[in-house]
């Protein structure tokens, strides 16, 4: 790794703590101007924390951020915004305005109080739109643009902002995979220009295509840091992601490249260093609930993982026996039929190397019941107390002897009232629908926005407005508001709440 005398970024003994385990813990690290730095690791290993920390918008609870010889934490906001741009995940423009008026929004640290906008300001944001090549779009609303055009307009901000320093979280989250290569070349071609980038990802192989240099994290630590063959080594990656990975060079780069062959064997060992006693005599219960498209699933799984617990999503239940109650031609109103259905199909949550599966009948059922049509019988089919009492007794067996996270709508309220950690995690409606419309978009599927949006409202009113069961938050649940945060951050906070319980139980 090439390393110049003044680094443009320095932390030296970070510690960021928000609850008793820190989410960062004695970073320290030294990235010099122009490198294009990759931050990976698994879910709640500190990537996003790590990047607020330089964007001094978390001030570190021990040690110092510089960023440029000064101080992060202690600049105003302003003098930040011109060293320092952020890039948010890809959810980001705002909504309303034009791509150019979301790029000269780059320009605010320049501008006076409520001051015009000046020449210059016109011709920073219009050399960021050429370069970010989003001069054709320069007109249209911000939300009407794909995910990898978003992702565009976003890095043209960030350079209509003039800073030298850019973090992005996640830049290729959600995209499609040409768009992910054709989003990380332009950031090559930014390098040159006199930036130093900072991006946390979660493709390891896209991490090491294009990134110097990487930094794995690992529940707040640095795990490894160095090029990528250095990094990315098989017992590294088994250690911190529990997973077994076949590590070969790329046959066009020679960059390595990193096939997961399975999960590691002994299930218990992702439990947080020293924050979950050994004394822990029954392992925790975290029941994660809320609306469709808050998180659950992404949040509950890193948790999980984060923990080495199992992940229970109990939304499958009920749309495994809409399925079944479609293919055998049952009425969605027969709640007789469907509770036996419930009684009888056979569940079975299976780990294997592409996580968590839902066995119905011993068949693989995962991939079946997230189809649209089940969607929406599921929510008729949940809405029968004879079925939902059925399930109930499945999910509090399932759960019975903890170490699990499950997700749904009731855990919290109904299946698990005593669960020792209860979060209700929520977003604004449209970026609810947002998430849904872009995860149905990469699976390729034809959908209307407003459709989604009127479709999950509706799902959403009778989640909430059945007379048994309906969803809401439990007393004792810590609601998350997920809006504008990555799922690393929901995770992080998510284990906060977990390190914090563990020492009652
Ligand atoms: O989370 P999901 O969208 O996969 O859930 C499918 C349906 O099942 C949804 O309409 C809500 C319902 N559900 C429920 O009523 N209780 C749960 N614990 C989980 C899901």
């Amino acid at each position: 790794m090439s390393r110049v005398a003044a680094a443009a970024i320095n932390l030296a003994g970070v510690t960021v703590r928000f609850a008793a385990a820190p989410a960062l813990d004695s970073v320290t690290l030294r990235i010099a101007p122009g490198e294009f730095v990759g931050v990976i690791g698994p879910n709640g290993a500190g990537k996003t924390t790590l990047l607020r920390a330089i964007a001094g918008t978390l001030p570190p609870t021990a040690g110092a951020v510089t960023v440029d010889g000064r101080e992060a934490a202690t600049l105003a906001p302003r003098e930040r915004a011109r060293l320092v741009a952020a890039v948010p995940q890809v959810e980001g423009p705002p909504a309303g305005f034009t791509v150019e008026e979301v790029v000269l929004m780059g320009r605010t640290p320049y501008l006076r109080r409520l001051g015009p906008i000046g020449e210059t300001d016109r011709q920073r944001a219009a050399e960021a739109i050429r370069r970010t090549r989003v001069d054709h779009l320069r007109d249209r609303f911000a939300e009407t643009l794909s995910g990898g055009e978003r992702q565009r307009v976003l890095i043209a901000r960030a350079l209509a902002q003039d800073a030298r320093i850019l973090l992005l979280d996640e830049p290729t989250a959600h995209l499609d995979i040409a768009v992910q290569l054709e989003i990380m070349d332009l950031l090559l071609e930014l390098l040159p220009g006199g930036l130093t980038l900072v991006a946390a990802l979660h493709d390891l192989n896209l991490a090491a295509m294009y990134c110097r240099t990487l930094v794995l994290l690992e529940r707040g630590r640095i795990a490894a840091l160095g090029a990528p063959e250095e990094v990315l080594t098989p017992e590294a990656l088994r250690r911190v992601y529990g997973a077994t990975v076949l590590v070969r060079p790329h046959p066009l780069t020679g960059r390595p490249h990193v096939t997961v062959m399975g999960r590691k064997a002994a299930p218990a060992e992702g439990i947080p260093r020293a924050t979950m006693p050994d004394a822990v005599k029954r392992r925790l219960i975290v029941a994660i609930d809320g609306p469709m498209g808050s998180g659950k699933s992404t949040v509950a799984r890193g948790v999980a993982r984060a923990l080495g617990f199992r992940y229970i999503n109990t939304g499958w239940m009920y749309r495994a026996v809409a399925r079944e109650a479609l293919r055998r031609g049952v009425p969605l109103d027969d709640a007789a039929v469907l509770a036996e259905i419930a009684r009888t199909l056979g569940f079975e949550f299976r780990e294997t190397p592409q996580g968590a599966r839902l066995f119905a009948a011993s068949e693989d059922v995962t991939e079946a019941v997230a189809a649209p049509e089940v969607s929406e019988a599921a929510s008729r089919v949940s809405t029968h107390p004879p079925v939902r009492e059925a399930l109930v007794a499945l999910q509090r067996q399932i759960g019975a002897s903890g170490g699990v996270v499950m997700e749904g709508r009731d855990i919290g309220t109904v299946v698990f009232p005593d669960a020792e950690v209860k979060v209700f995690l929520n977003a604004t409606p449209e970026e609810r629908a947002r998430r849904r419309y872009n995860e149905l978009r990469q699976k390729g599927a034809e959908v209307s926005f407003e459709e989604l949006r009127a479709a999950e409202q509706e799902r959403d009113r009778r989640d909430r407005e059945r007379t048994h069961s309906p969803l809401r938050v439990a007393a004792d649940a810590v609601v998350v508001d997920t809006t504008g945060k990555t799922a690393d951050q929901v995770v992080e906070e998510v284990l906060a709440l977990c390190r914090g319980r563990a020492d009652v139980v």
